[in-house]
C-alpha cells in the first residue's frame, strides 16, 4: 500500500470500553470520551487508555455542554461503520452525527426487500441510506434542515447506496398529515423520536402527548397490499418495551407480531453497552 493509500485508509469507529458514566470510543483516528449515563459501573480498560482520549465531552445542567479538546482535532473526519462511511463532527450536544446502537436496524432495513421507507426524525440519514441500500424508494423527514444536508454529504460518500431518497424538511406532525391527506403508501416505517423536540417552524414535539397521534398517522400510511414493518426506538425515560408494545397494538390491532430488544452497543472488551430500545410492529 502506498503512503498516500495509507494516509487515506478510513479507520472504524469502535467503542472500547464503558463506566463511571461515561464511554471510551476509538472515533476513526480519535479517542473521545462521552457521556454514557447508565454505565453504572466501572471501566473494564486501565485508566490510562481513558486519560489518552483526544477529547472529552462533560454535561452542564443546562441539558447542553462543552468539549474539552486535548489535541487539535479536525472539524470533521470519516470513519467506517455498519457498512457505510459516515461523517463524524463533534456537536454542541456531544453528539457525533450517528448512533452506533442503530445498526442492527439499518441490517435489517438494508436486508427486508421493501419497497418504500419512510423515515421519521431521520437524522444524518443512515437509516434512509440503508433503506436505499436494501433496494427501498426512501423518503426523509426531519425538521433540521442542517441534518438532511449531513444526511446528504452522508449519501455522497456511499457511492454504492442508490439515488432514491427524498429529503424533507419539515414538522413531522405536518408533514405525516399532508402525507395521510395525499394518501401515501409505506410498507416500512422507522420513528426515532426524541423527548423533546422542534418543528421546523419551530413547533413543540413531546413524546409523551404526540406519539399517540403520529403512530396513528403511520396507521393510515400502511400500504395494505404488502407485509408492513414499523419500528420505533428511543432512549425516553418511561418508554419500556412493553410500554411501545402496548400503545403499538392499541393502534395496529392485536395482530401485530412485536418483535422489541434493548439496544446495545458492542465494546471491545467483549462486553456491550446498553442504549435505548427498539420495537418492531410487523404486520404480514
Ligand atoms: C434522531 S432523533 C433523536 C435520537 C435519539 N432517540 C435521542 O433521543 O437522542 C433527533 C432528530 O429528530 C429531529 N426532530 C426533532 N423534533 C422534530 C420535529 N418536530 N419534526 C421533525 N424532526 C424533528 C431532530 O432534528 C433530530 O435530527
Amino acid at each position: 500500500m502506498s503512503t498516500k493509500e495509507k494516509k487515506e485508509k478510513i479507520l472504524p469507529y469502535r467503542l472500547l470500553d464503558s463506566g463511571n458514566l461515561k464511554k471510551l470510543e476509538q472515533v476513526g483516528p480519535y479517542r473521545l470520551v462521552r457521556p454514557a449515563l447508565n454505565a453504572f459501573w466501572g471501566p473494564t480498560l486501565d485508566s490510562s487508555e481513558w486519560e489518552s482520549a483526544d477529547a472529552v465531552f462533560t454535561r452542564d445542567n443546562s441539558g447542553g455542554g462543552k468539549w474539552d479538546f486535548r489535541k487539535r482535532l479536525p472539524e470533521s473526519w470519516l470513519v467506517e461503520y455498519a457498512g457505510f462511511t459516515l461523517k463524524m463532527k463533534p456537536t454542541n450536544f456531544g453528539h457525533l452525527g450517528f448512533f452506533a446502537e442503530q445498526y442492527r436496524n439499518w441490517e435489517r432495513f438494508r436486508t427486508g426487500n421493501y419497497k418504500n421507507g419512510l423515515n421519521l426524525f431521520g437524522y444524518s440519514g443512515i437509516g434512509s441510506m440503508a433503506m436505499a441500500a436494501g433496494g427501498a424508494k426512501v423518503c426523509h423527514l426531519d425538521a433540521a434542515r442542517g441534518m438532511n444536508e449531513w444526511g446528504q454529504e452522508n449519501v455522497q460518500l456511499n457511492p454504492h447506496v442508490p439515488n432514491v431518497i427524498r429529503w424533507i424538511t419539515d414538522d413531522v406532525k405536518k408533514f405525516v398529515n399532508r402525507e395521510v391527506r395525499r394518501g401515501s403508501l409505506y410498507d416500512l416505517i422507522a420513528l426515532d423520536p426524541p423527548s423533546f423536540g422542534r418543528g421546523s417552524s419551530g413547533q413543540v414535539w413531546k413524546i409523551e402527548t404526540d406519539l399517540p397521534r403520529l403512530l396513528e398517522c403511520c396507521r393510515e400510511l400502511r400500504d395494505p397490499e404488502r407485509p408492513f414493518n414499523l419500528v420505533l426506538s428511543c432512549h425516553s425515560p418511561g418508554f419500556s418495551l412493553e410500554v411501545f408494545s402496548r400503545m403499538v397494538r392499541d393502534i395496529f390491532g392485536s395482530s401485530c407480531r412485536i418483535e422489541g430488544e434493548e439496544m446495545t452497543i458492542p465494546e471491545s472488551t467483549g462486553k456491550v453497552l446498553p442504549a435505548g430500545i427498539s420495537c418492531w410492529c410487523i404486520l404480514d
